[in-house]
């Protein structure tokens, strides 16, 4: 049984003209939420405000600032009577936050701390966390079941989990102030639209966005971290989970909190508990982008684990959410994202790539 406000709900997202938060939008909408995004546009652009605007057909309300501003913050829950709050906003760069610590602890636990006292200060009693299986660390015991136990790498994981035992700490202490930490895997692909996914400004960091970008030409080769791994080929394996999958994970979670059952505080994985390995992913994309991905095997990067994968009952059995999509599908909806998701940013060698790859798929 749901007990939702009598009026559709109102949700604000955090981040949400972000890669993941965008996608968490049009799926909120879809499912007959109001929203209203709150983003500085530190890690997006207009451009994805407006695309997220068109693909979600009903009005959406932006408004441009950061959750560290908690006037700001109260103001808009205030005035757009939100309901609960989608806290997605915040830096994810595991390599940054070791270079960079303070700035990591300022943007996520001082955004984190000031979202919670305007929550607490309006009444806001329903919030879904965007937290990440990095809190687990290296662990030989796989799947990583949320009972597992945690022990965070770098700076940006112990963020993560610091934030998940604040809301340990509120939840506690307010009678009707109820949270979902949802612990993502490896999120990756694209809105099957092509208008919106993950379009890093600088050399991608991840997997994905680097396999994406050299299959386009933008880049020459995929360096593959490590190929003595104990895994099936030696090379690093991950649980990879296609955005929109994720995105309709966060809508469970609000279903969840909204209904007469939600515990104070749940940890939750989202993954899909099937694990690829680096050079799976590699002929995956070529295939799905009729290209050849070219590699090169290098030394291992320092702090990344052989094997991560998510054992994904409890989100089943708690909000019966299950990911669908299928590898081939991530890869295809990022490679459409990768060439048409971007019109006003191609440049000639983009566009030279492509013929490259016609001229491949044809054969000639
Ligand atoms: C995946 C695999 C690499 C790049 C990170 C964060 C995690 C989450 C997802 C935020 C590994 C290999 C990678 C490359 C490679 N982010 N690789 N060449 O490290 O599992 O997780 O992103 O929540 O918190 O830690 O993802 O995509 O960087 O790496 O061989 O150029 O690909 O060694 O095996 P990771 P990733």
């Amino acid at each position: 049984m749901l007990h939702l406000p009598k009026m559709r709900p109102c949700i604000l997202a955090t981040g949400g003209c972000g890669y993941i938060g965008s996608h968490v939008v049009v799926e909120l909408v879809a499912a007959g939420y109001q929203v209203v995004i709150l983003d500085n546009f530190e890690n997006s652009t207009h451009k994805t405000a407006a695309r997220i605007k068109r693909l979600c057909k009903r009005h959406v309300t932006i408004v441009e600032g950061d959750v560290c501003d908690r006037a700001l913050v109260e103001d808009t829950l205030l005035q757009y009577n939100v309901n609960a709050v989608i806290h997605l906003a915040g830096k994810k760069a595991v390599g940054e936050s070791m270079a960079d610590p303070i700035l990591y602890f300022h943007d996520n636990l001082l955004g984190a701390i000031a979202l919670l006292e305007a929550m607490r200060n309006c009444d806001v009693g329903r919030i879904v966390f965007s937290s990440s299986a990095t809190v687990y660390g290296a662990s030989e015991m796989q799947p990583l079941a949320e009972t597992a136990s945690t022990c965070v790498l770098n700076p940006y994981g112990r963020t993560k989990l610091m934030i998940e035992e604040m809301i340990d700490d509120v939840t506690a202490s307010a009678q009707d102030f109820k949270a979902v930490s949802l612990r993502y895997f490896n999120p990756v692909g694209a809105h099957p639209s092509g208008q919106i996914g993950e379009n890093p400004t600088d050399v991608p960091n991840n997997l994905f966005p680097y396999v994406s970008q050299t299959a386009a030409g933008i880049r020459d080769k995929v360096r593959v971290f490590g190929g003595d791994y104990e895994t099936p080929d030696g090379t690093g394996v991950r649980d990879y989970i296609h955005v929109v999958d994720l995105a309709k994970g966060h809508v469970a979670a609000l279903d969840y909190l909204f209904s007469d059952h939600a515990a104070r505080h749940e940890r939750i994985n989202l993954g899909t508990g099937t694990g690829y390995s680096v050079l799976e992913v590699i002929e995956a994309f070529s295939k799905a982008s009729g290209t050849r991905v070219a590699y090169e095997i290098v030394a291992r990067r320092p702090g990344d684990v052989a094997v991560s994968l998510a054992d994904a009952t409890f989100a089943k059995t708690l909000l019966g959410w299950e990911a669908t999509h299928n590898l081939t599908r991530m890869c295809k909806d990022h490679w459409a994202f990768q060439c048409g998701g971007k019109p006003d940013e191609k440049d000639s060698s983009f566009t030279r790539q492509l013929h490259f790859s016609e001229n491949v798929l044809s054969g000639s």
